[in-house]
């Protein structure tokens, strides 16, 4: 019997800071993060002069599971040559974690990219970006063949290609920019089906899945257009990248859906050989909230970003029966994080991580403490949820929550906190970026301790 995965998920970008160091190149990320004014990604959390104390931390929180990203352009700083030094950044990492029983899960794409290849040719927008991912991929996987069991290919594909301002996608004209948003993602899906073939050709015994965030989509009434339009919704936001991933094509609905959009993704010869030449050994899942929908009334196509937010065929509305915060502002939903376990498994069959699942609040430290009540109360329940899918014998594997220690959030910075570990700086004030043990830290570790018995 296989060890469930009690784990906690992190990025490069959002921790490692040292952005200029180690022969590291510039991510788009980092060009983001100026250009947007959010705090820093070039200390972050500081993770880059902090993990060996990190990865204490994680000993002393007995997690079982780190799941975190390379940044590929610590890797490769140009996208083509490779830098030893950022390699055994990572191996040091990945070292450390092993020697203290933490199994390290790597993403290979988690938001960011050298800025070089957009510079050079557009990034995702040119299949150029295709051959460069699936280089990055074998050098990684070359690397630590025999040493990773699992791993990511692309953490929450839908989002990466909407963010225009993270992939270089600066149309002014909409409809351009959504028909490159869909043409760039289908070739991240090409590239993901290479790198999956790759892997098992480099280590046959390595794991490899895909992250999405999934949403779960519930319609504002019972009214028929309501329901037509969370269909439609969870279409576009859930099982749109999943079918590629898995059965590797769109399902017929979302082909329907492109096409009348006239943003259906210009395929080339061969390219259904590669579609179907690979799939994922597992699912990850990142669950924070569910979303509610109601029928667009207007039926007019929408082309701005990100589109599966904004479409013709939905309008995402509040959710009356959920609690809201100021961060949380669809709502808490732990029985949501179920019915998505139900839901992909019924469709793909294919065992399941819960990658990320976290609770945003603007903590406060006090006295060297930061009472998180409401954090351990949103996991606590979420937790009892996927226990419950795993006793009814849905093969749940781990649980990850977002995230191991404060990170910069994608467009809050610090004053929206996710961690089990404080990191004492603010957006405006890099401080001394110490560590601080929240009480959800040792709550987590007491659950992780009994296996999550009674929770
Ligand atoms: C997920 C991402 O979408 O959500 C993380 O994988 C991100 O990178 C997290 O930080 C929370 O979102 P945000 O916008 O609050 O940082």
């Amino acid at each position: 019997m296989h060890k469930f995965l009690w784990g906690a998920s992190t990025s490069g970008f959002q921790v490692e800071g040292g952005y200029n160091l180690g022969g590291k190149g510039l991510s788009t990320t980092d060009v983001r993060h100026v250009k947007e004014g959010i705090a820093d990604t070039k200390v972050a959390s500081d993770h880059y002069h902090h993990f060996k104390e990190d990865i204490l931390l994680m000993k002393e929180l007995g997690l079982k599971a780190y799941r975190f990203s390379f940044c590929w352009a610590r890797i490769m700083p140009d996208g083509h040559h490779v830098n030893q030094e950022g390699l055994e950044f990572y191996d040091q990492i990945i070292q450390l974690c092993l020697e203290n029983d933490i199994e390290p899960i790597p993403t290979l794409y988690h938001f960011e990219m050298p800025q070089a290849l957009v510079d050079e040719f557009g990034g995702w927008k040119s299949r150029k970006c295709i051959d460069a991912f699936v280089e990055y991929a074998k050098i990684c996987f070359q690397k630590w063949q025999g040493t990773i069991k699992h791993w990511v290919t692309i953490n929450e594909q839908l989002i990466a290609m909407a963010a225009s301002d993270l992939n270089g996608n600066h149309e002014n004209d909409k409809v351009l920019q959504t028909k490159n948003m869909y043409q760039m993602s289908y070739h991240a899906s090409l590239a993901e089906k290479k790198v999956m073939k790759l892997l098992k050709e480099i280590d046959v015994n390595a794991k490899i899945g895909v992250v999405n965030a999934v949403q779960n989509v519930y319609p504002y009434s019972s009214s028929p257009e309501d329901v037509l339009a969370a269909m439609d919704a969870e279409e576009l936001m859930m099982y749109m990248l999943l079918d590629m991933s898995v059965k590797g094509s769109y399902s017929f609905r979302v082909k329907s859906i492109l096409k009348n959009m006239d943003c259906y993704p210009v395929q080339e010869k061969g390219d259904d050989e590669i579609l179907k030449s690979s799939k994922p050994d597992f699912i990850g899942i990142n669950y924070y909230s569910s979303i509610c929908v109601k029928e667009n009334k207007e039926h007019r196509i929408n082309y701005q970003l990100p589109p599966f937010f904004r479409s013709s065929m939905f309008e995402v509305c509040p959710n009356e029966h959920l609690k809201k915060t100021k961060w949380m502002s669809n709502g808490i939903d732990p029985l949501g994080i179920r019915s998505i376990i139900y839901k992909i498994y019924n469709r793909y069959a294919l065992p399941i991580i819960i990658t990320e699942n976290g609770m945003a609040y603007s903590d406060v430290l006090e006295n060297n403490r930061v009472h998180d009540t409401y954090r351990i109360e949103y996991l606590s329940a979420h937790i009892k949820e996927v226990l419950r899918a795993k006793e009814e014998g849905y093969p749940v594997f781990g649980y990850c929550p977002w995230s191991f220690i404060d990170v910069v959030s994608s467009h809050q910075g610090f004053s929206k906190r996710y961690g089990l570990v404080y990191v004492n700086r603010t957006d405006q004030d890099i401080m001394d970026c110490k560590r601080y043990k929240k009480d959800s830290f040792y709550w987590y570790k007491e659950i992780i301790e009994r296996n999550g018995e009674n929770i």
